[in-house]
């Protein structure tokens, strides 16, 4: 038998990859995105600009300028969102996004990437459209990616505080280092099945409740919660069920998760801006000291955090995605980040091909 190593559970502190595209410091509760401080991306760059900046040296037909090229993407996938029948609408809004995601061709060139990146801001609208009885809005080629994701949910053109509250969540989540998802589609990636593949693998990791399912949750935890009076008691119950909380807790950060803080400046813009529920930011953190004095008694040992689906979940509420559907708008993120580790997975990996040790019963011998 092979001689293996033994292996953390969870794979936890293993090193799997060498990347130039993004790096997690969670004993700083830092995040950087291709020397970039995400402090320094937030708030200030669009979504084709961290597309290009993660995409550069991994594309080599790169326009300078990509909203034309998003917009023509948009436009071309928009003709699947006809396969969006009763049966799919019907289905959670990620199933059905990975579906009509997954008619699209795979292929490794730059038009496949940017199709990848169309597929989630066109069928998540669509998506959202159909199971509310309404029929989808066309994109317009013509507009900024985050606009036109906002005018085709709501067929009206949104406040200019709304589109730069998306393009500051989608920067944000654009890319975070070997996450589940991304560490999927390197693996698929890796066997060179093409980047509609590795991207399918990406949203399917992303779509649990540990990982990218968590902001629809902690709408739930905050309805559940409903004044700030009741946020001990409803805490402490849930905890004494053995759950845990949702927007709480990382694996890399030891400290406070950057991409909320992030997230936090645009929050309270779209507060001030009117969007959303009066008062409900200072609810929300209301709620979030209580939970962060509650989980330092209950586990002591282990620093619990806010992460950057607290912060998701308001923000995404704020622009009137609803909660069943914030899954797809990390994915309309997070593609920017999928395809550029694929790319670079491609590049330089070999296929990636762990081992496992057996542990169960030997074949018995023939009599
Ligand atoms: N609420 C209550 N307890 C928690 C939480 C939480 N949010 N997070 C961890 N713990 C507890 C665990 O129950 C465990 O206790 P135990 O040792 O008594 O079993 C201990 O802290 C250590 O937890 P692990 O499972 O080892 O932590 P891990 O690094 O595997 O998990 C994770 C990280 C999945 C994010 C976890 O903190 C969690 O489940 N959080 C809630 C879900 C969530 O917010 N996910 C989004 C993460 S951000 C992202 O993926 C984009």
């Amino acid at each position: 038998m092979t001689e293996v190593q033994a292996f953390p559970d969870g794979l936890e502190g293993v090193v799997a990859a060498h990347t130039v595209l993004s790096e997690v410091d969670g004993q700083a509760g830092r995040l950087i995105i291709r020397g970039r401080s995400l402090d320094d991306l937030a708030g200030r760059a669009r979504f084709e600009d961290l597309v290009a900046l993660l995409f550069d040296g991994f594309f080599a037909d790169l326009p300078a300028d990509l909203t034309q090229a998003l917009g023509q993407a948009r436009a071309e996938v928009f003709a699947e969102a006809a396969y969006l029948d009763d049966r799919l609408a019907a289905r959670d809004p990620v199933e059905a996004v990975r579906a009509l995601t997954a008619r699209l061709a795979d292929g490794d060139d730059l038009p496949t990437a940017l199709r990848l990146l169309a597929a989630p801001a066109v069928f998540t609208p669509a998506v959202v459209r159909a199971q509310a009885g309404k029929a989808p809005v066309a994109p317009d080629p013509s507009l900024p990616h985050a606009a036109d994701i906002l005018r085709m949910l709501r067929d009206a053109a949104p406040a200019q505080a709304e589109i730069d509250g998306l393009d500051a969540y989608l920067v944000t989540v654009s890319d975070h280092g070997l996450n589940a998802s991304t560490f999927a589609a390197r693996v698929v990636a890796s066997t060179r099945a093409g980047l509609t593949s590795a991207v399918l693998a990406g949203i399917s990791a992303l779509k649990g409740p540990l990982h990218g399912g968590a902001p629809g949750p902690v709408i739930e935890m905050l309805d559940g919660i409903g004044s700030p009076q009741n946020a001990r008691p409803w805490i402490e119950a849930a905890l004494a069920r053995g759950e845990r909380l949702m927007g709480f807790g990382h694996r890399i950060y030891r400290v406070r998760d950057p991409r909320a803080d992030a997230l936090k400046g645009p929050v309270r813009a779209l507060a001030a801006a009117g969007a959303g529920q009066a008062g409900r930011v200072e609810f929300a953190e209301a709620v979030e000291a209580a939970a962060l004095a509650i989980l330092k008694d209950h586990k002591p040992d282990r620093p619990l955090d806010t992460n950057v689906e607290f912060y998701t979940a308001l923000l995404l509420e704020a622009l009137a995605f609803p909660p069943s559907a914030f899954t797809c708008v990390f994915a309309m993120g997070r593609t920017a980040g999928w395809l550029a580790h694929a790319r670079e997975q491609l590049a330089g990996g070999r296929l990636i091909r762990p081992q496992s040790v057996y542990v169960g019963p030997e074949p018995r011998q023939a009599a």
